[in-house]
């Protein structure tokens, strides 16, 4: 991977070192499949702190993508409450928290989700669309944040035309544009081989330690749990266990 790129190169990008904390207490969140219930999370708490980064662990199906979605607002819970920073999100409309979403929250998923026929420049600079602003900050935006994850050089290339990894990094980029406070990712290395996982959680890493991020990682892969400060086990909707790691203990 190229060098880093440093808190002064990102500066205007991901200037700020906001973070948010996390909280979670007593939802509830079923979803209905032929009309039957399923519960997922059933009196659910969690609390992550300001500038921690968290993985979250567990099989297949315990609700790890829900909880993910609950605390971005991609979804709504049944009930109890999600507060990211300042934001109760249970108290919000669809449509506040498409507004809250699109200036705090940064989402990286397992499969990229880059748009084909876009550029890596077009796929970082969509979430900007939103926010009103010069198209000259907009551009510098976009290259800033795509030179911190080390693609400067590849500002025209389609996905078709990048590795996995590049990929994932134009859609960490995307992530980071809007400087969030809080970075969600569902299985970020989840699709790439070893070395490549390692590249993407170095990015990861930079971007809590030296921008403050608080990040949630969703993972199944021990490895890349270690790159943690703690990591969350979920079971059948319940935290049923949590390990810090003591190499990476929390930053002041
Ligand atoms: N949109 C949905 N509609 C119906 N059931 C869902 C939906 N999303 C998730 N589920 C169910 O909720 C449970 C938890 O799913 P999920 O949060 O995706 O688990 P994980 O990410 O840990 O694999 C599963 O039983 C899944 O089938
Ligand atoms: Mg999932």
């Amino acid at each position: 991977m190229p060098a880093p790129a440093t808190a002064s190169a990102a500066a205007g990008a991901v200037a700020g070192r906001r973070s948010a904390d996390i909280e979670l207490k007593g939802v509830r969140k079923s979803y209905y499949k032929d009309r039957i219930e399923v519960p997922v999370l059933n009196g659910f708490d969690m609390l992550i702190r300001p500038g921690e980064f968290a993985a979250l662990m567990g099989p297949s199906g315990s609700g790890k993508s829900t909880l993910l979605h609950l605390v971005g607002g991609l979804d709504t819970v049944d009930a109890g409450v999600v507060r990211v920073g300042e934001a109760h999100l249970e108290r919000m409309s669809e449509k506040q928290l498409t507004a809250w979403r699109s200036r705090h929250v940064g989402f990286i998923f397992q499969m990229y989700h880059l748009v084909p026929v876009l550029t890596a420049a077009q796929n970082v600079e969509l979430p900007l669309l939103l926010f009103r602003m010069s198209g000259g900050e907009r551009r510098q935006r976009v290259r800033t944040a795509l030179e911190v994850v080390g693609l400067g050089d590849r500002m025209d290339h389609r996905p078709s035309q990048l590795s996995g990894g590049q990929e994932q990094r134009v859609a960490i980029a995307r992530a980071i544009v809007t400087d969030p406070d809080v970075i969600l990712a569902d299985e970020p290395t989840g699709d790439l081989d070893a070395r490549t996982s390692q590249e993407i959680l170095g990015l990861l890493n930079l971007l809590n330690g030296e921008f403050g991020k608080t990040i949630l990682m969703v993972t199944h892969d021990p490895r890349a749990a270690e790159h943690a400060q703690r990591v969350l086990h979920l079971d059948k909707g319940v935290l049923d266990r949590e390990v810090s790691n003591p190499v990476r203990a929390a930053r002041p």
